[in-house]
C-alpha cells in the first residue's frame, strides 16, 4: 500500500525493522522507555530536551547507546553546541534535532557517523533542512503534544512535505496512535511514524501512575496550546513557539493573561513548584497531544508499537 517514490525505507536508514520512531519527549523517554522501543524493532529516543548532561548521562549509561538516539532542542544548542559533542561522542545511532535552524549542528552529527533526523513544523523548514543535509525529516502537525507551533494539521502538512521531499525518508508525527492512522500516513506518502503521547500512556514513560491515567481519561478537545507552562518554568522559548498540554486550572487562569503572570511570577513559580511537588495536575503540565482521543489503556510500549504496526500491515 506504499505510494512509489515517497518511502525510502526508513528502516534502511536507521537500521530497524519496524518504522516506528518513540518521539524523544523531555525527561519522560528516558532509558526505560527508548530501550523497550528499540527491543522490539522500532528506534526509542531519549529526550534530552535541554541538553541536561547529567540527566542525559545517566539514561545513556542505562543501555548501549548504538540502540537508541537522541533528542535535542535546537535553539538550546545554538547558545550551548557543547552538548551535541558531548551527546554525540557517547555514540547513539541518531540525532533528533527539533525546533530550530539544524543547519550549523549537521557537520558534528555527519561526521561522527550518525543519522541526523530534524523535526520540522513546516513546508519551507524541511526543504531547508532537506538542503542542509537532513538524513531523515519529520513532519510535526499541530496535534502534536508538547512544543510546535498552532495552526498547521498533518492531513495537509504531511502531503505537501512529500510532494517537495522525495530522496529522503519522511516521518509523521502529531495524533498519531493508531494502526489505522499510519496506514493512512503511508498512503499520504509518509516512511513511517513518530510516536509522544501513546507512548507517554506507557508502563515505561517516566511519569506517575496519576499522570498517565490523565492520559487515558482525557479527549483531545481537552488540549491546548500555550506559552503559559514555559513562562512559568522556563526556559523561556523563541518567539512563535507554544506547547500543546492538558488544559487545567492554571492554564486556564492564564493563558491569555501572560503579561499579568509575568508581572506575578515569583509567587506563581512558587505555587506551580508546590503542584510539580504535589504532583498536582490541575497545577502542573501534562504534555499531551490530540491523540490521547484515542489511547484506552496504559500498556508496555512493546505491546503498543506492535500492535500499531500489524494493525497496519493487515490494512
Ligand atoms: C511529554 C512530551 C514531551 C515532549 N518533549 C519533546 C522534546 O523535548 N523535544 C522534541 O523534539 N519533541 C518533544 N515532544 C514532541 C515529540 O517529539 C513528538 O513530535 C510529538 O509528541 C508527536 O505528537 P504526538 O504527541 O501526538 O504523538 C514532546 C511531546 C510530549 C508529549
Amino acid at each position: 500500500m506504499k505510494p512509489p517514490g515517497s518511502t525510502l525505507a526508513l528502516e534502511a536508514v536507521l537500521g530497524i525493522e519496524r518504522p516506528i520512531l518513540g518521539a524523544p519527549m523531555a525527561r519522560v523517554a528516558g532509558a526505560r522507555l527508548a530501550a523497550a522501543v528499540s527491543g522490539c524493532g522500532a528506534l526509542g529516543f531519549i529526550g534530552g530536551g535541554y541538553g541536561d548532561l547529567d540527566w542525559i548521562d545517566a539514561e545513556l549509561s542505562a543501555l548501549d547507546p548504538s540502540s537508541i538516539g537522541v533528542g535535542l532542542i535546537t535553539w538550546r544548542l545554538d547558545e550551548e553546541p557543547a552538548v551535541l559533542d558531548h551527546v554525540v561522542a557517547a555514540g547513539p545511532r541518531a540525532v533528533w534535532l527539533s525546533y530550530g535552524d539544524p543547519t550549523p549542528h549537521l557537520e558534528t552529527i555527519h561526521a561522527a557517523g550518525l543519522v541526523a533526523v530534524c523535526q520540522v513544523l513546516d513546508l519551507d523548514s524541511a526543504v531547508a533542512a532537506r538542503h542542509a543535509g537532513a538524513d531523515v525529516i519529520v513532519v510535526q502537525g499541530s496535534e502534536a503534544g508538547g512544543h510546535g507551533r498552532p495552526g498547521r494539521g498533518l492531513l495537509t502538512l504531511l502531503p505537501a512535505v512529500v510532494d517537495q521531499i522525495s530522496d529522503i525518508p519522511v516521518v509523521a508525527a502529531g495524533g498519531i496512535a493508531t494502526g489505522r492512522q499510519l496506514a493512512a500516513c503511508w498512503q499520504l506518502g509518509a516512511a513511517g511514524i513518530a510516536l509522544g503521547t501513546r507512548l507517554y500512556a506507557t508502563h515505561e514513560a517516566a511519569d506517575s501512575t496519576a499522570a498517565k491515567r490523565r492520559l487515558v481519561e482525557l479527549r483531545g478537545d481537552d488540549t491546548m496550546h500555550s506559552t503559559v507552562f514555559d513562562r512559568v518554568r522556563g526556559p523561556r522559548w523563541p518567539e512563535g513557539y507554544t506547547g500543546r498540554a492538558a488544559t487545567n486550572s492554571f492554564v486556564r487562569e492564564w493563558h491569555g493573561a501572560v503579561d499579568d503572570l509575568e508581572a506575578d511570577l515569583a509567587r506563581q513559580r512558587d505555587r506551580y513548584a508546590a503542584g510539580v511537588a504535589a504532583d498536582d495536575l490541575d497545577v502542573r503540565v501534562l504534555w499531551a497531544g490530540e491523540a490521547v482521543d484515542l489511547i484506552d489503556d496504559v500498556q508496555p510500549a512493546a505491546a503498543v508499537i506492535r500492535e500499531i504496526h500489524g494493525e497496519a500491515a493487515d490494512l
